[in-house]
């Protein structure tokens, strides 16, 4: 390793496999764009420390190195040198293009600071990022939903995947939306808390005896101040793991709808049809039709999941101020949000080739005796108590489900309740309550729900 950043008070060279061991360069050569940002703040903060000709080839370097992350050719070298992180690895790319001048730019700063800076800034980033697919997607539900809306598709939707009443799959489709629509809330408010404090300047752990202007680095960072304690901001991972959380949530609203899609794209139910571009085959079988991506997003979830314990674990027990234990965090956090905004993307992907067969979904809507509950209702309104009335229904069911036959009006008028909905659309449009199925509760809701995603993206993106 050509990259050590310490050894003047190093007898011995470190063991390479141990060195290796301790790399996170491979991991983190993600904070590349971040690190330079932060770099150029720090030469702003350290002001009169530098003279005029060295700020501007410092500046002029950080350029260069920008422009080599951009080309990969960043990427590509630090990996053949070898470098402890990607912080060291800019540093001393700094020091090829600025020679002398670039030996300044670690004046006054440590790796602690810069971890800790470009994950908040890594975290803005990827908060937009998410917010912005996870709003794509609930823009795409709803508008699926505004037309199956008008076409009163029906579905028979279920508890424990039984069937239990019948709603449109516009009521579905807003509720599939309704979960992204908040992973893009929590996106959001982790984007503002990584716009709060800026570590620069911690200097390790205790400040800095040289004149810093934290406030200068923090405004070009676009942080509302620095942060008030260099102990404390050097150990703090509160917003990368506000970041992963908001991510692995985000991840697993996308896995509900994917076990849904995955049941319904099969024969037996063939409720959506999937376009060539979102399925695979099978090497074997030639007739199959897999849908892949779904289930890949519904598994998802779980590297999400894992990361976060990973992360919040690495931090459980550690002392204040900064310890390697961090730099594990740091990986986990990186890995298990990249992952999970890597599958919500493909949800929104996937989502875009799913095919809803409206007259199979419909057709199916009343199997499973799903309006017995609307009988029901009929009996109370009609005087009966709520155990009377599930009795009577029940009674009914068990007798229909003798004769292999559905609800039908002669159980209807059997209960006295003749005008009671046997039919699922009759169910559909007999729900009175508000957020109920009823066409007119969703599209209320459809409206409110594309208010607040036009507001987010306003305020936020
Ligand atoms: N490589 C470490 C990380 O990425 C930073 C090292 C910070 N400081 C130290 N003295 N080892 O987390």
């Amino acid at each position: 390793m050509s990259g050590l950043q310490w050894g003047g008070r190093f007898a011995a060279a470190p063991d390479a496999a141990l060195l290796a061991f301790g790399s996170s360069l491979a991991d983190d050569l993600v904070l590349a764009p971040f690190d330079v940002r932060c770099s150029r703040a720090h030469v702003a903060a350290l002001g009169p420390v530098l003279s005029a000709g060295d700020a501007a080839a410092l500046r002029a370097a950080l350029d260069l190195v920008a422009a080599e992350i951009d080309d990969g050719s960043f990427a590509a070298w630090a990996t053949t040198h070898g470098f402890e992180d990607v912080h060291g690895a800019i540093d001393a790319r700094v020091r090829d293009h600025a020679g002398v001048a670039g030996e300044r730019l670690h004046a006054g700063r440590s790796r602690n600071d810069q971890v800790a800076t470009t994950l908040l800034l890594y975290a803005r980033d990827r908060a937009v990022r998410g917010a912005r697919i996870a709003l794509d997607v609930a823009a795409a539900m709803e508008d699926r939903a505004e037309s199956a809306l008008e076409r009163r598709t029906l579905l028979a939707a279920t508890t424990h995947w039984q069937p239990a009443q019948p709603v449109l799959l516009a009521f579905w489709l807003d509720a599939a939306a309704q979960s992204f629509v908040r992973a893009a809330e929590r996106f959001a408010r982790v984007a503002s808390d990584a716009a709060r404090f800026c570590p620069l300047g911690s200097a390790a752990l205790a400040g800095s005896s040289l004149p810093l202007d934290r406030a200068a680095a923090a405004h070009e960072l676009g942080f509302a101040a620095p942060t008030r304690n260099a102990l404390d901001s050097v150990g703090d991972r509160d917003v990368a793991l506000d970041l992963l959380h908001a991510a692995m949530r985000a991840a697993v609203a996308a896995s509900r709808p994917s076990e849904e899609l995955v049941i319904w794209a099969t024969p037996a139910f063939g409720y959506v049809r999937l376009d060539d571009a979102a399925s695979t085959g099978s090497s074997l079988m030639p007739q199959k039709r897999n849908p892949d991506p779904f289930e890949l997003v519904r598994a998802a979830g779980a590297r999400a999941i894992g990361a976060y314990a990973g992360a919040l674990a690495s931090t459980n027990g550690i002392a204040l101020s900064y310890h390697r234990d961090l730099q594990e965090t740091k990986f986990q956090v990186i890995h298990g949000t990249e992952a999970a905004l890597t599958a919500l993307d493909a949800f929104r992907r996937a989502f875009a080739h799913v095919h809803f067969i409206d007259h199979a979904m419909t057709a199916r809507a009343g199997d499973g005796y799903t309006v017995a509950t609307d009988l029901a209702d009929a009996v109370i309104l009609a005087g009966a108590t709520a155990r009377d009335a599930h009795r009577a229904v029940g009674e009914r069911v068990l007798l229909a489900e003798e004769h292999g036959r559905p609800l039908d009006p002669s159980d209807a008028a059997a209960l006295d309740v003749p005008s009671a909905p046997v039919d699922p659309l009759g169910s559909v449009l007999g729900k009175r309550t508000a957020g109920s199925t009823h066409p007119d509760a969703v599209a209320a809701s459809l409206a409110a729900t594309r208010e607040a995603i036009t507001g987010l993206s306003e305020s936020f993106l």
